[in-house]
């Protein structure tokens, strides 16, 4: 075991959430760590949308907190929304500032686009689905040449480091083979979503919640574990990961259709293309179980331009021989983002302390049971920002008695069983017994190799939806449909799942 001391901040993880924590804890020494090289391996650099906002004169702040409530089926903190959508315009000018080329208005403002559950036009983007990409390549520039920051790539996250009062001292990681302890005045984990859980997603497939799934182990506590997001439009060509049809090309007028071409989601909702996200994830998923296929035809609204207007989707369409300028796209829904994670107060402290949270591993309460479209760079970056800001203020502690905590790797058959159960039992429509079923398969996978941190993930997530029995965002139970009158948040802890309240623990 190699060791090492770093004087100020840990960052583990390299999205924006991640760099934009570094970039803020200026001048504190900030050391990153990640497994990819930069700006790979990251959802944020995936992402097609861009950033919601409300940086047009017609809109506000309260008007995108409310679109931002309301997506949330009950769930969203209002603090939490308010702080987001408020910080949200400057958050957007921060990153044009650093070099992120967002598509410009003819007054030179911001060019803005429609997502679903948008009450007007409020996505900041770059050349239709370039945002992710082309924010990541500033971002990783101004990281580059802060002299604060130091970068680790290589690295991946193995374990925590705890002394006796339960604060987290940093993290062993693994480096070709060999473990390395890192302590540290504070430890961010800004290590992404759970996608790598899933038989199919949109994100990243190394994203297995490893750092979600080690601060639960350590204790922290971790909220609305069951709360999965499943995107109703990857494209359908057999790829893992899938690529996105992004959610901006409804926004422009494309239509949902069956193989019979004829439009269907009007039959689930008067939103039509346009209804929430989960809603037109199940319809998808419902369309495509009764045999009649589903397609996103997008000829109409944006036929020929697509090589110019959406080039990511155009070149992926392409990659599996659908011509979306005079071809429907075949789409299904995969996993595309956690809205549970561990929780975390509006600067990114979570329940242990000198461990902080940002990003979607982290839970701030701003995207409740169902995140808006294109919300998730915002948080990523307003969030971020505060999380990297608060660690930088963390006093180096005294030294003490350290305990590792180093869960097991998952070997890959034992993964592609947890995708396929996890898929099946606790993805768009989930019920009772396909909930006890994965917790099973979980159970065995467990003893077969021990606590490996993407289980205990999949764990909190069935044990949550499972004592969530009522159907709320992206929580839907074909046994349970209604949604109770009174919303709850989870909040839960590793010990409350210890065998005796295994399953049975109460969401609060
Ligand atoms: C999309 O472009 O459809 C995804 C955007 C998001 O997940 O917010």
């Amino acid at each position: 075991m190699n060791r090492r001391t770093h004087h100020g901040v840990l960052v583990v993880g390299a999205g924006l959430a991640g760099l934009s924590a570094a970039l803020a804890a200026a001048p504190r020494k900030v050391l990153v760590l990640t497994d990819a090289p930069l700006s790979q391996g990251c959802s944020s650099a995936w992402a097609q949308g861009g950033m919601a906002a409300a940086l047009a004169e017609d809109d506000s702040p309260a008007a995108h907190a409310a679109d931002t409530v309301a997506a949330g089926a009950g769930l969203v903190d209002p603090v939490m929304a308010r702080l987001l959508t408020e910080e949200g315009p400057g958050a957007v000018r921060a990153l044009a500032a650093l070099g992120a080329p967002f598509d410009r208005a003819a007054d030179g403002g911001f060019a803005q686009s429609l997502e679903a559950a948008h009450s007007q036009p409020r996505v900041a983007r770059v050349k239709g689905d370039q945002a992710g990409v082309a924010i990541m390549q500033a971002v990783v520039a101004a990281v580059l040449a802060a002299p604060h920051i130091a970068v680790l790539t290589g690295h991946r996250l193995r374990g925590l480091l705890q002394d006796a009062g339960g604060r987290v001292r940093g993290v062993v990681a693994e480096r070709e083979g060999v473990l390395i302890e890192i302590t540290a005045a504070a430890t961010i984990l800004a290590t992404g979503g759970i996608g790598g859980l899933y038989a199919v997603t949109t994100t990243p497939a190394e994203l297995r919640g490893e750092g979600l799934g080690l601060a639960a182990l350590a204790g922290a506590v971790v909220a609305d574990p069951e709360f999965v997001q499943f995107h109703p439009t990857a494209i359908d060509i057999g790829r893992d990961p899938a690529p996105l049809a992004t959610e901006a090309l409804r926004g422009e007028g494309a239509m949902l259709v069956g193989a019979d071409g004829q439009r269907f989601m009007a039959r689930y909702h008067p939103e039509a293309e346009l209804a929430p996200r989960d809603v037109v994830a199940r319809a998808i998923h419902a369309e495509r179980q009764a045999g009649r296929g589903a397609f996103l035809d997008a000829r109409g609204a944006v036929g020929p331009h697509f090589p110019e207007e959406f080039p990511a989707v155009f070149t992926a369409c392409l990659s599996g021989g659908v011509d979306p300028r005079v071809q429907p796209i075949p789409v299904a829904p995969a996993c595309h983002y956690h809205m549970g994670g561990i929780a975390t107060d509006a600067d990114g402290a979570t329940s242990l302390p000198g461990l902080y949270a940002a990003g979607e591993c982290a839970s701030t309460g701003v995207h409740g049971a169902n995140r808006l479209a294109s919300n998730s760079l915002l948080e990523a970056a307003v969030f971020g920002a505060r999380t990297g800001r608060a660690a930088a203020n963390e006093p180096d502690p005294a030294p003490a008695r350290i305990v590792r905590l180093v869960a097991p790797d998952l070997p890959d058959d034992a993964i592609q069983t947890l995708r396929t159960a996890m898929s099946r039992d606790a993805g768009v429509v989930r019920d009772a017994d396909g909930l006890l079923r994965l917790l099973e398969v979980i159970d065995s996978l467990e003893a077969q190799h021990g606590r490996a941190a993407p289980l205990a993930v999949a764990r909190l997530v069935a044990t949550s939806a499972l004592a969530r029995t009522e159907s709320r965002g992206g929580h839907f139970r074909a046994d349970a449909p209604e949604t109770d009158a009174v919303p709850r948040r989870t909040f839960v802890r590793w010990s409350d799942l210890l065998p005796a309240n295994a399953w049975k623990y109460a969401a609060e």
